[in-house]
């Protein structure tokens, strides 16, 4: 209600980059100081033991992850516990440090309740990250909720996987999990890194950086939704075999489908509500190659319904980023509230129970 009233209209009313950034300045405030976090803490955090979820060895209290690109330059880690989020996803970084395209690069579909941007993986570069994360850690405050590091190929990049073997080398240690990123659409060719060869080159290698540090990190892919029936085999086919742990779906999308909005002509990936059935589909597609691999849902979730419907659909935890802008910072809350009602009319003892029942074979009816 405060947000829709009083936070949205001012933010709104700014350069959406610039109303994003202001909001990051916020929140690491909130971030550097304790007891106004834990006040924040004690008014989003939904704590229900029927939404922990252990994977790959790690316990997150709830399945609602901020997405990556919300906070690239993990400037506000704290914060995403304080609000309630049960993991956040930091970056995505590069290996070098890069601006990014040129500006504007952020639009707002607000009829639609979505986002085009175009912002080419800004990044202060993995070296001065990397610093952001050791000084949260020494203060004791970077894995309160499991925390993602997401890495992408900085553009000038000769060879993709070196670069990306460079980032991962650098952040890696500070995360409970590395997403590598294939998918977003506005690193020219980045994409091309889903096809069949690149992608298991790209695996194999940063596999490999993993055990020679021997840091056993869980290793996930995030992918586009605009690939086709052949692509997702391959992809998951490949993701099975190289022991990647989990799949995380989906970026951001090329099409323009149904938007009617005049800033339907931006280039940039689509987000928010019209990416929605078009995420949950491929997502379905996936849940079926997957045989057991966890998934991250994400695309256009505004609510607990939109969450409830991924999960039924394969996903095992969620992430939000355009839901959160529109909705603002009840959203984490929200979701995890209404899951637990949507558990309890559904008769199940617990969120885990729910995953992929979509697909589950009828028990007996
Ligand atoms: C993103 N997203 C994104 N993803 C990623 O892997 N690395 C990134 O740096 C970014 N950056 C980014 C910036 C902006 C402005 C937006 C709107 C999105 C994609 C994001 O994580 C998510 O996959 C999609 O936005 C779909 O989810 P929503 O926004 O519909 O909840």
């Amino acid at each position: 209600m405060i947000h829709r009233r009083l936070v949205r209209p001012a933010l709104f009313r700014l350069d959406p980059e610039r109303a994003h950034a202001m909001a990051i300045a916020s929140l690491g405030v909130l971030a550097r100081t304790p007891p106004v976090g834990a006040l924040a803490e004690r008014r989003f955090r939904v704590d229900d033991s029927r939404l922990s979820q252990e994977l790959w060895g790690l316990r997150f209290p709830n399945p609602v992850g901020l997405a990556a690109g919300f906070d690239k330059q993990a400037h506000a880690v704290p914060a995403w516990a304080n609000l309630g989020f049960g993991f956040a996803e930091i970056g995505t970084i590069t290996a070098e440090r890069q601006p990014g395209n040129p500006k504007p690069r952020v639009f707002r579909l607000v009829e639609e309740r979505g986002l085009i941007n175009r912002l080419g993986f800004n990044s202060d570069g993995a070296d001065a990250v990397a610093e952001r994360l050791r000084r949260w850690e020494q203060a004791d405050r970077a894995h309160r909720i499991p925390l993602g590091i997401n890495i992408g190929r900085t553009r000038v990049a000769e060879d993709a996987a070196a670069d990306y073997v460079a980032t991962f080398a650098r952040v890696a240690s500070f995360a409970d999990y590395v997403t590598i990123n294939v998918s977003s659409p506005n690193t020219p060719g980045l994409r091309d890194l889903q096809e069949r060869n690149a992608l298991e080159t790209l695996v194999t290698r940063v596999g490999a950086a993993n055990r020679v540090n021997g840091l056993q990190k869980p290793i996930l892919v995030k992918i586009a939704p605009d690939l086709d029936q052949a692509a997702l085999e391959a992809i998951v086919g490949i993701a099975r075999d190289r022991g990647v742990d989990g799949l995380i779906v989906s970026n951001t999308t090329i099409s323009r489908a149904g938007v009617a909005s005049a800033l339907a002509d931006e280039a940039g990936g689509l987000s928010g509500a019209p990416l929605r059935d078009l995420s949950d589909d491929v997502l379905r597609r996936v849940n079926l190659l997957a045989g057991g691999l966890p998934i991250i849902g994400v695309g256009g979730i505004f609510s607990g319904a939109d969450a409830w419907r991924k999960i039924l659909a394969g996903a095992s935890l969620v992430q939000v980023y355009t839901g959160f802008v529109y909705e603002g910072a009840g959203l984490p809350r929200r979701i995890n509230e209404d899951l637990l009602q949507l558990c309890d009319q559904a008769g199940l003892r617990s969120l885990s129970d729910a995953v992929g029942q979509e697909t589950a074979a009828p028990s007996g009816h």
